[in-house]
């Protein structure tokens, strides 16, 4: 890894970097050399990780307390990182919904399209140009591994992922001769503030075993520039080669129905309904 942000440059942009995923991806990077642009709304959270990292490593963060939900956010963060050497974004903020899709707010589904489809879009096209220019960057995409799936209960939220995966791979096609490199990360479950206090559905009745987030990013920033997709954990790659190549669509379709309606916190009416 060390050579990695020789090969980028300076500054990796972190964005959901107050928690979880995006937490981890900021302390990997700043132990292989990395300063950091840290990107959420918990500005304390944003601010103790600074701290940690300053301590550990000596690098320098800025931090960036940002609504990515909020209109014009990704014009701010550009003009809040304009005058770094920025050479690596990792795109992990993200929200799930969960349940029934007509018993969820419709501003909640827009809501997540906006930060988990739109933003990374808005991301990789805005620091895409600059790296270009430059010759050399890097871009990591955090779906899911939800995303090569149809999920019942989690329809929007596997479909957001599913375009970020397709979105992300292609990307890595047209961007690699730039000398920029595409990563797609899709993680299973995956042991963050996010998964276990997920609201509408309680990931820990799922019957997949969650992997730590340390694990996860150290898949990806092993994969990073060589693939342009990783999963990580063998368990997660296994139930991806059964859903890809062995389960029938339908079939794996109906089988998660069954598996997250049991995991829902509330079931709805809708979901008395399509489960019976
Ligand atoms: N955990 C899993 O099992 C799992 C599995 C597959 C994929 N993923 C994906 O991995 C990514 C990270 O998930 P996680 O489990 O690490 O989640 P998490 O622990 O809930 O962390 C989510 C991060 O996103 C930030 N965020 C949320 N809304 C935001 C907003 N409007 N503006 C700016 N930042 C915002 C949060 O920061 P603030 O609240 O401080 O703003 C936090 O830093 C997500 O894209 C998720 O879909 C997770």
């Amino acid at each position: 890894m060390k050579d990695v942000r020789t090969r980028y440059g300076r500054y990796a942009v972190v964005t959901g970097a107050s928690a979880g995923i995006g937490a981890e991806f900021a302390a990997q990077l700043a132990a292989s050399g990395f300063d950091l642009a840290l990107v959420a709304r918990r500005k304390d959270k944003l601010e103790a990780l600074a701290e940690q990292v300053r301590e550990e490593h000596g690098t320098t963060t800025e931090v960036i307390e940002l609504d990515l939900g909020r209109e014009g956010a990704v014009t701010e963060l550009l003009r809040r990182t304009a005058h770094l050497d920025v050479g690596l974004v990792v795109a992990s903020a993200g929200i799930a919904t969960a349940g029934p899709f007509l018993d969820t707010p419709l501003a909640d589904e827009s809501a997540l399209l906006d930060l988990n489809l739109s933003v990374p879009m808005r991301l990789s096209h805005e620091y895409g140009r600059q790296f270009r220019t430059k010759g050399r960057g890097g871009l990591v995409l955090v779906s899911s591994a939800v995303a090569f799936a149809a999920i019942p209960y989690l329809a929007n939220y596997s479909a957001a992922k599913a375009y970020l995966a397709n979105f992300g791979q292609a990307l890595r096609h047209e961007l690699k001769p730039a000398g920029v490199d595409v990563l797609v990360l899709a993680p299973g479950p995956t042991a963050t503030e996010g998964f276990a206090g997920a609201e509408g559905i309680d990931f820990a009745k799922l019957p997949m075993p969650a992997m730590s987030a340390r694990r996860v990013v150290r898949a990806a920033l092993r994969a990073l520039g060589r693939k342009p997709l990783v999963i990580p954990g063998f368990p997660n790659r296994v139930n991806d080669f059964l859903g890809k190549h062995v389960t029938p669509r339908r079939i794996q379709t109906a089988m998660y129905g069954t598996l997250v309606r049991r995991a829902l916190r509330t079931k709805g009416p809708s979901a008395r309904t399509a489960g019976d």
